[in-house]
């Protein structure tokens, strides 16, 4: 099949991707032409294991190719993919002017019927919205007495950061929202080798247990909310897992046995309950509070999701109290921070609990600096005053405390003995509930409570080393 994906940043890129590998003819379209450029030879712009791979491939076989001529694309194609971005406007509602502006072009660009996809996380009642905006700039082209027809497809995404690939050729569920049966069944088409589960490309030997994909066709704004209620439902399970961590810390119970005890529950899943510093990244945080938005808009209560978001915020607090506890004024001690990233296996920093802690330190007066694999350079919304360390013992030499922040495997395999012997007081928060209590048994003694689970306990427990 012949498709165009507009907007060449991590959803356009792995779908488009996807696609090409299991034999469409897929034509990514950016308005960045420097972006597009790099693309074109195989370099890709984003942090993502496997997509440069795929890209590289893809562009070889000649099933993939990048360009900045988004009409030219449309008009060429018969399947257009929607994948501009739709960051969130200071009152937590989604910024749509992208998206409109595409809607545009495509109504004036139809040359012949097309299927538009939403795969953009977009609010309820968007793919109505894309219907009007392509009808309305349709009529441009109507003075000439043609008009095409044309069907909206709401078709949203599930991929994580770090396994995107991974998600795109094996999603646990392909959601199809639509009022056209007949662009229903061209979906299906489109997407039968993923169905299926019959195609080429292989990732951790998974040929052998390869199981049919589940797919669920509904309406338009059903599928929109799948969406919404899917992210704000796994971001409930970790606030609600990090409001019982901070319940355990104050009766003396141990986390990951709760967790443990909890998980084994089929209904509950042990999925998405652990506890630490809370969630970030580009999803969640905007779409928790797209979703408050809407219903509120819809004069629908919120109260879960406004009591997600607190809790979350919450945690961020909990770390820095915690190291006020510990180090008493924190102006003019030295913090370190290993991990910046939102979480392990990606660059990303957007609304990275790192951010928030960093900040405030500073702000307080102290000297912090910061580790992490890939993020060399001090994020945009981090105050430049941090010291991005290039490795791990320089982030602790002299330093008053450690704090674990993101979750790299790495951070694992530190050697606590020269920790020990760098930092000026060996205090560590471990925020992330990752450190091995084994490793760290002869070399700490842990305050106030027994055994690791108490640093799980106390989520971001203190222990002198
Ligand atoms: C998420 C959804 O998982 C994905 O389906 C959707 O398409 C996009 O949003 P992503 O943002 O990549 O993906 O991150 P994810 O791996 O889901 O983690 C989200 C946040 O929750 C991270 O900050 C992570 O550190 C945190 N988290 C996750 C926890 O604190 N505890 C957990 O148990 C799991």
């Amino acid at each position: 099949m012949k498709v165009c994906v507009i907007g060449a940043g991590y959803v356009g890129l792995v779908t488009g991707a996807c696609l090409a590998e299991i034999g469409h003819n897929v034509i990514c379209v950016d308005k960045e032409n420097s972006k597009i450029n790099s693309l074109s030879e195989g370099i890709c712009p984003i942090y993502e294991i496997g997509l440069e791979e795929l890209i590289k491939k893809n562009l070889k076989k000649k099933t993939l190719n990048f360009t900045a001529d988004l009409a030219g694309a449309i008009r060429s194609q018969d399947i257009i993919f929607i994948c501009v971005g739709t960051p969130p406007l200071p009152n937590g509602k989604p910024d749509l002017t992208s998206l409109d502006d595409v809607s545009k072009l495509i109504g004036s660009c139809l040359n012949g019927y097309k299927i538009i996809v939403n795969k953009s996380t977009v609010p309820i009642g968007t793919a109505k919205r894309v219907k009007k905006i392509i009808k309305e700039n349709e009529s441009k082209r109507n003075n000439k007495n043609e008009s095409f027809d044309f069907d909206i497809i709401s078709n949203p995404e599930f991929l994580k950061e770090g396994e995107a690939v991974n998600d795109a050729f094996f999603p646990e569920r392909i959601v199809i929202g639509s009022e056209s049966h007949k662009a229903v069944e061209i979906m299906k088409e489109l997407y039968k080798s993923i169905i299926n589960q019959d195609f080429e490309y292989d990732v951790k030997n998974s040929r052998n247990n390869r199981k049919k994909i589940p797919i669920i066709i509904t309406d338009s704004t059903s599928s929109e909310l799948i969406k919404y209620a899917s992210n704000a439902f796994l971001a409930t399970k970790i606030s609600f897992i990090n409001e019982v961590a901070n319940i355990c810390e104050r009766v003396g119970a141990n986390i990951i046995d709760v967790t443990y005890g909890m998980g084994l529950d089929s209904r509950i899943g042990n999925k998405y309950l652990r506890a630490g510093i809370g969630w970030g990244g580009s999803c969640f945080p905007k779409d928790v509070r797209a979703l408050a938005f809407t219903a509120e808009e819809y004069g629908a209560p919120a109260n879960i999701l406004n009591a997600v978001i607190q809790v979350n915020n919450y945690q961020r607090y909990r770390i820095i109290q915690k190291a006020m506890d510990t180090l008493g004024i924190i102006e003019d001690k030295i913090i370190g921070v290993l991990g910046i990233a939102f979480k392990p296996d990606t660059n990303d920093t957007r609304e990275a609990p790192s951010i928030t802690i960093i900040n405030k330190f500073l702000e307080l007066g102290a000297e912090v600096r910061a580790y992490d694999p890939v993020v060399k350079k001090c994020p945009r919304e981090m105050d430049d005053k941090v010291i991005i360390a290039n490795d791990i013992y320089e982030t602790v030499k002299n330093a008053d405390l450690l704090i674990l922040v993101t979750e790299w495997p790495e951070f694992l395999n530190l050697d606590f003995n020269k920790v020990k012997s760098l930092m000026k007081s060996p205090n560590i928060i471990d925020a992330r509930n990752m450190l091995k209590k084994k490793s760290l048994q002869n070399l700490v003694s842990i305050t106030g409570v027994s055994g690791f689970n108490c640093v799980l306990k106390i989520i971001m427990a203190i222990f002198t080393i």
